[in-house]
């Protein structure tokens, strides 16, 4: 029986000032107002050393792998906001999804978390392009290589540091209303998989 859905939020900067946490903040405000269940979490907490084979092996992935693997566990949807750099995504947050992919039970299929979830994916920046070309990348990773369902929709925010006002919304309506679209998308089609 497919149950109310609960959608994680968080963006793969962990800077103070991030637009992209203010992106995945405003969307989670946005699933919030409508009766959504959500939970924004801050990669700052969940500190974890650059991937290292040989480190893995002697100490075992970090426990905030494990940590943040149990979180997105207790979620049906993942919306992640993804910095571009370098028309890629931020190495914090390609050493975090490749860590939390290292976590794996006895018994586990390979990838379980991801396969199981579904993603939308957005990005702010200060740049004309709003992040577009990272998102290419971040695509790749969580669909080739996690083998999540990504859904098509996503959102891009130009000149960030004037896209959004006082109260975190973004000042653009048609902006803002794509948010709002995409996070509905992103509960319907959580709600139908269901962590299946
Ligand atoms: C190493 C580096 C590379 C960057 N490359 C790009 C880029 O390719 N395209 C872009 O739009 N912005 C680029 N930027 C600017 C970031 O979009 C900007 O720093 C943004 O504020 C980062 O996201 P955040 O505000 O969520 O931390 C880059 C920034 C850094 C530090």
């Amino acid at each position: 029986m497919p149950h109310n859905p609960k959608l994680l939020f968080f963006a793969g900067s962990a800077r103070e000032g991030s637009y992209n946490k203010r992106l995945a903040q405003l969307a989670a405000h946005i699933a919030d107002a409508n009766g959504l269940a959500a939970t924004f979490a801050d990669l700052g907490d969940y500190p974890m050393p650059i991937y290292d084979g040989d480190s893995e092996v002697r100490d075992g992935v970090p426990e905030n792998a494990r940590k943040l693997k149990a979180l997105i566990l207790v979620h049906d949807g993942v919306f992640i906001a993804a910095p571009e750099y370098n028309a890629s995504i931020t190495p914090l947050l390609k050493n975090t999804l490749d860590w939390v992919s290292r976590v794996r039970e006895e018994g586990e299929p390979t990838l379980q978390v991801f396969k199981t979830r579904v993603f939308a994916i957005g990005s702010a920046s200060p740049g004309r392009f709003g992040g577009v070309r990272g998102l290419i990348t971040l695509r790749q990773v969580l669909a080739v290589g996690l083998q999540a369902l990504v859904l098509p929709d996503q959102v891009s925010i130009p000149n960030a540091e004037r896209a959004f006002d006082e109260k975190g919304h973004l000042k653009d309506k048609a902006q803002q209303d794509h948010l709002k679209t995409v996070v509905s998308k992103l509960a319907r089609a959580a709600k139908v998989l269901n962590g299946q």
